[in-house]
């Protein structure tokens, strides 16, 4: 249901943190916790579409997570693969459309075939688009952007226009984030999307990502109603428009 009188974010980001501590806490190994994340992913999903937001990213999974314990890694991987498989029917049911955007060239094979296929399954969806970051960086894209830059249209030398500029950038197509939520208290970007946060809105609630509902979504759609956004304009300006 959308709430009269509230301003609705139209892209909302999310850096889903806290998987280890949670599973620590309850005297598990990090692997539980991560499968935990897994309904806090569906139950923002589900939120995010009632609540009328076009777009929900999350971040799964960054290009410095390829450093944690090898077996961490092969652990999200099948976790990613058999959540991508059981979810597609239900995204497609729900008119969602699924995205995947990062270095996909440093994922296993078998991994890029099931979001290959979720991504196609699901091309004609025209609801929330949820698009899911593995194996991605902020730098990462910046350097790659610039790389097919330089090498379609700039110039060396001649400094880009932004908005040329960030056409190459993976995330080309989406509008910029209106609200990040970092969850479990941590505030920082991690090199996230470094280039599209310029002037989004951040929210760090303490709450531990398996245990993120959608009273917590709500709580930061609230915040975010309540905010006022300047992009380096005054007060009075903005108030006037
Ligand atoms: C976030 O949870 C999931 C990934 C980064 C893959 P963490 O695994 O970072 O959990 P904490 O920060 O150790 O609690
Ligand atoms: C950021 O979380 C990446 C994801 C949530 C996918 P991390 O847990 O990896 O970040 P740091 O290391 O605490 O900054
Ligand atoms: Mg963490």
């Amino acid at each position: 249901m959308i709430r009269r009188g509230e301003k609705v974010p139209v892209h909302v980001t999310i850096i889903m943190d806290g998987n280890g501590r949670w599973a620590k806490k309850q005297g598990l190994k990090r692997i539980f916790g991560h499968k935990a994340g897994v309904e806090s992913v569906r139950e923002a999903t589900e939120f995010a579409a009632e609540q009328g937001v076009k777009f929900l990213s999350l971040f799964a999974f960054s290009e410095e997570n390829w450093t944690r314990p090898q077996d961490e890694v092969n652990m999200l991987m099948e976790l990613m693969v058999d959540a991508i498989l059981k979810e597609t029917p239900s995204l497609v049911k729900n008119n969602i459309k699924f995205r995947v955007i990062g270095d996909i060239s440093k994922l296993p094979q078998n991994v890029r075939d099931k979001i290959s296929s979720a991504e196609r399954e699901t091309f004609g969806s025209t609801g929330l688009t949820l698009i899911i970051f593995l194996s991605y960086s902020g730098k990462w894209d910046i350097l790659q952007a610039a790389a097919k830059y330089y090498s379609n249209k700039g110039k060396i030398g001649e400094m880009p226009v932004s908005e040329e500029f960030e056409k190459f950038l993976s995330t080309a197509g989406i509008p910029d984030p209106d609200l990040l939520i970092r969850t479990s208290g941590e505030q920082r970007i991690s090199n996230y999307m470094l280039w599209q946060t310029a002037y989004t809105e951040f929210y760090f609630p303490e709450v531990l990502w398996p245990d993120f509902r959608k009273n917590h979504f709500r709580q930061a759609l609230d915040e975010y109603s309540a905010r006022e956004r300047r992009y380096g304009k005054t007060g009075e300006q903005v108030n006037n428009l």
